[in-house]
């Protein structure tokens, strides 16, 4: 394909320095456009937001908080659908004081959760996109939310423990939540992690004891946020099954606004960050995700069928079901030692369960399937920092994974190993062992793993640390080998991408360094491997998500997520109010291009 103008690839830029700003800045001649706000009409009913008018019923049909994964899928030349998430509230920042009732919050902020598909069209400069405003224009538009009908599916559906009151099947959740990252299908489906679920169940009594084990594993507590007062089955207590509805992949065909969602028993249940799929060369679809917990791990599926490329509605519908049946398996990496002066080695995948199958002594495929983690806990794996995204790359073929952080690593329960080769600093100050400013893995790494043989289906690979992310004059930081002056500081990926030169681009969320969190271009391979150049910094508070270039590499497309999230911030005392629209801040979509 020919260059163009403004190709985010391509492009030369100046990195944009670390600041505090309330701002979204990008590099040099660069600029960008709010997409879709927090409140934003996305259905022709739905009101035009006021702060202080918000409803339940409004806020169906509004654009929803926090958004988080960002999709695209083209409709034609000129427009495409944009597919968000919206992982979840923060209320101090939502609501004036005074102005709603306990029970009235609760409602809005769940409907809030969920996601997006809007449909946009290209601006006026090349790479710039903006919404259909006009709503009878954009049928594909869908908002699903806390009471969105989803089918349980794959071979966990309709097990005794996914039965809850109002679902004798087994088979019909309502609502999807914590959704954060997540993937588009060669199919063009859309992927979605369902994570942190296990923070919105109450209890009112005590805790259903068959289950004791599997809730401690999932964190799940019965502390909840008080939404058993809205709906019961956010009661463990009466409804001990609910929570066991989520911590799937859900899959979303926006292209068929009618079509209902659906959870993906075959991929699991954790707190899923994401799932990416790439087709093997063998013709099976595989997706890679991560389990973001401190030590937790790395899955992969491999369909049982292969993918069909045809462009026939026989050949959808048949790619449709990949995801029904095949094989789960948890990643296992072994360091080959310190001694050549780098953080690599080889590494396995150790099957759990194909969909009629179960490897894990006294497991069944459904227990395997609902209960991933403690079945992953008998087989071995390594213990992660945070695995947040993975995704393969298109270009190279490798695979990338953003670990984020991980304040336990080092106590005894967590040793380090040469995957995860950074004890924490906290746990390093417990020994007494020296610090610095930037030690301890507070900043993460990005891992790149080689499937053997280049085929996403083989059973071993090699791997190695691409990044020790951190502040660049830190000892302990790598930089893929890159002469460490020339990068940009870079604490706590989350989101990575790849451009179709097959840079990676990662969002980061928390960073540590003492400036806000952006979004950084970083090439994989040649001389350059490793230059971590900053392209856009976030508003105070917010964190980057969703990192996305597409329209021939003109356009970037990502998420603000929580602006103004500092302690202490109310509605009526904000640290933020970007966009600068309002006097308070708006979670946004936006989109990066090149200055006219
Ligand atoms: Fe929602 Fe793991 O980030
Ligand atoms: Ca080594
Ligand atoms: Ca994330
Ligand atoms: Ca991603």
């Amino acid at each position: 394909a020919r260059a163009v103008a403004g190709d985010l690839a391509t492009s030369v830029f100046s990195p944009v320095r670390p600041n505090k700003r309330d701002s979204v800045t990008v590099a040099e001649g660069f600029t960008h456009s709010v997409v879709m706000r927090w409140g934003d009409r996305v259905l022709p009913g739905a009101p035009v937001f006021d702060a202080y008018k918000q409803t339940a019923a409004a806020a169906s049909m509004q654009f929803g908080y926090n958004c988080d994964y960002v999709g695209i899928l083209p409709l034609g030349r000129d427009k495409a659908l944009l597919i968000v998430n919206h992982e979840y509230t923060d209320e101090n920042l939502m609501f004036p004081a005074d102005t709603y009732t306990p029970a009235e919050i609760k409602a809005i902020a769940m409907v809030n959760h969920g996601m997006s598909v809007v449909t946009i069209k290209r601006g006026l400069v090349p790479g710039d996109w903006q919404q259909v405003t006009n709503l009878r224009n954009a049928p594909h538009n869908r908002r699903l939310h806390i009471g969105t009908p989803f089918a349980i599916v794959g071979p966990a559906a309709g097990d005794d423990r996914l039965k809850t009151v109002a679902d004798p099947t087994g088979r019909a959740a309502l609502g999807t939540l914590n959704n954060c990252a997540g993937g588009t299908t060669p199919w063009g489906t859309v992927l979605s992690g369902e994570e942190n679920f296990n923070q919105y169940f109450d209890k009112s009594g005590d805790l259903d004891a068959r289950y004791t084990a599997q809730y401690a594993r999932y964190g799940i507590t019965g502390v909840g946020k008080g939404w058993s007062e809205v709906d019961p089955r956010f009661d463990l207590t009466t409804d001990p099954h609910e929570p066991h509805r989520f911590g799937w992949i859900v899959e979303v065909d926006p292209t068929d606004p009618k079509s209902t969602p659906r959870k993906q028993t075959m991929l699991g249940r954790f707190k899923h960050e994401g799932a990416n799929i790439v087709i093997a060369r063998s013709g099976h679809a595989v997706a890679y995700m991560g389990d973001d917990e401190r030590g937790d791990y790395i899955y992969r599926f491999v369909s049982a069928d292969k993918f069909d490329p045809a462009k026939t509605v026989k050949a959808r519908r048949h790619n449709l079901t990949l995801l029904t049946k095949g094989t789960l398996s948890v990643a296992k990496f072994v360091g080959d030692g310190a001694g050549d002066g780098s953080y690599d080695g080889t590494g396995s995948w150790i099957p759990l369960c194909t969909d009629t199958t179960s490897y894990v002594e006294g497991m069944s495929v459904a227990d395997v399937l609902i209960f991933t983690r403690l079945a992953a806990d008998k087989m071995g794996p390594t213990k992660m920092d945070r695995p947040e995204d993975v995704e393969p790359n298109p270009v190279n073929g490798k695979v990338y994974a953003a670990l984020t952080n991980n304040s336990n690593r080092g106590k005894p329960e967590l040793p380090v190993d040469e995957a995860n080769p950074i004890a924490s600093s906290m746990v390093r100050a417990s020994l007494g062992a020296p610090l610095t400013a930037a030690s301890g893995n507070r900043n993460g790494y990005v891992l790149e793993w080689t499937p053997a043989g280049g085929e996403h289906t083989a059973a071993m690979f090699t791997w190695d640390l691409l990044l020790v992310c951190g502040d660049p004059a830190a000892a302990e930081t790598y930089f893929g080998g890159v002469d460490k002056s020339t990068v940009s500081p870079i604490s706590c990926p989350d989101n990575v991408s790849f451009d179709s030169e097959g840079q990676l681009w990662i969002s980061t969320d928390g960073n540590v360094l003492g400036s806000n969190d952006g979004i950084f271009r970083v090439p994989v391979s040649g001389p350059l491997r490793g230059q971590v150049r900053q392209f856009v910094t976030m508003p105070r508070g917010a964190e980057a998500c969703g990192p996305l270039i597409t329209d021939r590499n003109r356009s970037l497309f990502f998420a603000v997520q929580h602006p103004g999230e500092i302690d202490g911030a109310t509605f009526e005392k904000q640290a933020s109010t970007w966009p600068h629209t309002d006097d308070f801040p708006r979670p946004s979509v936006c989109v990066a291009y090149k200055r006219r």
